[in-house]
């Protein structure tokens, strides 16, 4: 279920203002919904890292196309935050801006003929259950997935049973470099197995989903077998905070297979656990710190490189200084 999480990231050039002044940016962001210090941890659902020292919520479409204005013009270096399902947020925070969408973005809707248009700050799991209530069969394949849509796109979230990308007609992108926003058809988006052609610099704002057989099973019957998955998926992931598969799974072989084999499952580095049930899940028991994730991450590193010669990839994505 690779998923979930929206994260697009900003352009790196560097920045032509200060970003440790606060006085500087704030005055770049008066026009938007700006705030500093926010703390990111409740925004993850590992509940782990510092604080995001600038942080703009868009409201709006026109506060969309403003803040690419702004960044822009003053080349600064931003980050995008979704459901924050996929993401490691260090102990210090981030220094660079953060920036999500309000929940004006998170709306779904039935349109005409099959049709559903939703803000990309949907919650994808209620996404998928409107879907499903729609008996759209490629909404099978996202149960339990977590996140918002956004990020959901631009992982093409799913597992073999159905991906989103299969009912996506078209996609409201901004594009940051030039702040103009455009439609991108189903090829367009490019979706391939856990991703998608919109590359850098793009703010996802909503979709329109399209399935000409929906309907052709029945809704109780898909939402049955949807639910039937979900239990087996529960009995074979944990249940504590994680940000799903640590590690992507390389070629031919499975990263929890490889942990398991090196004798790594249920080893511990502070409140950090690579889980019992699943040793791709590297699990925060309490109040664990990014640091001892990435210390558990190193050792599986190390440990599945000496002993297997594979060098295994992150999944999750580590934002700030790491
Ligand atoms: N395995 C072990 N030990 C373990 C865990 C797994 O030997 O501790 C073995 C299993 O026995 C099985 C194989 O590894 O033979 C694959 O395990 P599983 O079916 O759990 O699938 P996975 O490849 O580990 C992938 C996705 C998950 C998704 C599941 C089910 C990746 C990196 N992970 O896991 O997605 O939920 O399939 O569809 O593609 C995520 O991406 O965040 C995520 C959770």
């Amino acid at each position: 279920m690779s998923s979930g999480e929206s994260e697009v990231w900003g352009r790196k050039t560097t920045p032509r203002c200060n970003p440790n002044s606060f006085e500087d940016v704030s005055q770049l962001f008066s026009k938007l919904d700006y705030q500093q210090e926010v703390p990111l941890a409740p925004m993850t659902t590992y509940r782990i890292g510092g604080a995001a020292k600038h942080f703009v919520v868009l409201h709006s479409v026109e506060d969309s196309i403003h803040f690419a204005k702004v960044i822009g013009g003053n080349a600064i270096d931003w980050f995008f935050l979704g459901g924050g399902s996929n993401i490691l947020v260090h102990d210090e925070g981030v220094d660079n801006l953060v920036v999500t969408l309000g929940k004006e973005f998170a709306t779904i809707e039935n349109g005409p003929q099959n049709t559903v248009k939703v803000g990309a700050r949907a919650k994808f799991p209620a996404l998928t259950k409107h879907c499903l209530g729609l008996g759209m069969r490629s909404a099978k394949g996202w149960i339990g997935t977590p996140g918002h849509v956004g990020g959901a796109l631009v992982m093409n979230a799913g597992t073999r049973d159905g991906e989103l990308g299969d009912v996506v007609r078209s996609v409201q992108v901004l594009n940051t470099e030039n702040a103009e926003i455009s439609e991108w058809s189903h090829e367009e988006c490019a979706f391939q197995y856990r991703s998608s052609g919109f590359g850098k610099g793009k703010i996802l704002l909503s979709a329109e989903l399209y399935d000409p057989e929906a309907n052709v099973m029945s809704a109780e019957r898909l939402s049955r077998e949807a639910k039937e998955l979900l239990r087996k998926r529960h009995s074979t992931q944990p249940k504590e905070r994680s940000a799903g598969s640590l590690f992507k799974n390389p070629n031919g072989d499975h990263a929890g297979r490889l942990i398991e084999a090196v004798g790594l499952k249920g080893h511990r580095v502070g409140n950090a656990q690579i889980s019992m049930v699943h040793a791709n899940f590297f699990v925060n028991l309490g109040d664990a710190r990014a640091s001892d994730i990435v210390s558990l991450a190193n050792e599986a590193y190390q440990r599945v490189k000496s002993e297997f010669g594979v060098e295994l990839e992150w999944e999750i994505k580590r934002v700030g200084n790491f």
